[in-house]
């Protein structure tokens, strides 16, 4: 028997205990588009960050279980706080969002009293607390244009800022200098390459891939945007920049259609801790539950409402 099909013939009564207590918790599972397969399939939603956060303020359960890394499930619970909501894995952080912190950003901005705090939603709580605004890769452009002020400070990703200075050039952007661990794997060699490879594939990359990446490609979208295009592309081959666990949707909705990884795949290390286990764990025993301290939470409810506002 080949080994994927112990797998599924192990797995399939954990899925359905999964139903069970979903039900029996009143409860809704929330999974990010970089999930393992397993965990999308076990999902009632599937997105990307911005998709998921307006989702969560649209579910009737009160226990959401999310999928994701900390601050997408920090996000939903700024956003609900009425709700309980739980991060199956305690350690699924972001690297990403480790680089920027409150401190450092307050003094920034203390630096430049004439501009706005705009952070991705790639940022802990604790510096959502003193932004302004939050953007999402899917938002980030038409969030900046709309900021009151000509001056902004933009954080923590490089790349995303670089991405919104070219196509906001009446803004004067500073940008953070962070970056996604995952996403500056995907190099100009490996983009040259793949598009030597395969001519007449269509490229899409998301914003959090190096400056170099993003001119080579046809698109940069958020993930749910290379979703969007990969469906209504008449495209019928696509090389895809951004991380792997993307492929799985890409196939599954788009079977008549090709997709190649532009280099070699690249997992999140801390997107693929989340497992069937850990989401059942995560029903059965309430593990592990988001909370946040008033103050930082009506903080931070500001500036990831403003954002809800501003699309
Ligand atoms: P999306 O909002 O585009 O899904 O991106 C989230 C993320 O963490 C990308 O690395
Ligand atoms: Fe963070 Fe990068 Fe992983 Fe996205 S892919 S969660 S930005 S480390």
């Amino acid at each position: 028997m080949a080994i994927n099909t112990v797998l599924h013939t192990r797995s399939k009564p954990m899925t359905e205990e999964i139903r069970q207590l979903k039900q029996a918790k009143d409860a809704v599972i929330l999974a990010h588009n970089y999930q393992i397969p397993e965990v999308q399939d076990i999902a009632d939603f599937t997105g990307d960050s911005l998709e998921l956060a307006r989702i969560s303020t649209q579910v009737k359960e009160t226990t959401i279980v999310f999928c994701g890394v900390r601050f997408m499930a920090e996000t939903a619970k700024v956003l609900s706080p009425g709700k309980r909501v739980l991060l199956p894995e305690i350690d699924a952080g972001c690297p990403l969002a480790d680089m920027a912190d409150a401190e450092a950003a307050q003094k920034l901005r203390a630096e430049h009293p004439d501009a706005w705090v705009v952070s991705y939603v790639n940022t802990s709580v604790e510096v959502k607390a003193v932004t302004d605004v939050c953007c999402t890769s899917g938002n980030a452009t038409q969030v900046v244009s709309n900021v009151p002020t000509k001056k902004v400070i933009f954080l923590p990703d490089k790349n995303l800022c670089w991405f919104v200075k070219h196509r906001v050039p009446e803004k004067e952007i500073i940008c953070w200098d962070g970056y996604c661990v995952v996403h500056r794997q995907f190099t100009e060699d490996d983009a040259l390459k793949a598009k030597a490879l395969h001519p007449d594939a269509e490229m899409l990359v998301h914003p959090e891939c190096e400056p170099k990446v993003q001119e080579l490609a046809d698109g940069v979208y958020s993930t749910s945007g290379i979703l969007t295009r990969a469906r209504e592309s008449e495209s019928s081959k696509f090389i895809i920049g951004t991380e792997e666990g993307i492929l799985y949707r890409l196939n599954k909705e788009n079977p008549e259609k090709v997709f190649y990884s532009l280099g070699p795949p690249r997992a999140c290390y801390n997107m693929k801790k989340t497992t069937l286990q850990s989401v059942k764990d995560a029903l059965e025993k309430g593990i592990y539950e988001i909370t946040i301290p008033f103050d930082i939470m009506r903080k931070a409810q500001v500036s990831i409402e403003r954002m809800i506002q501003y699309i």
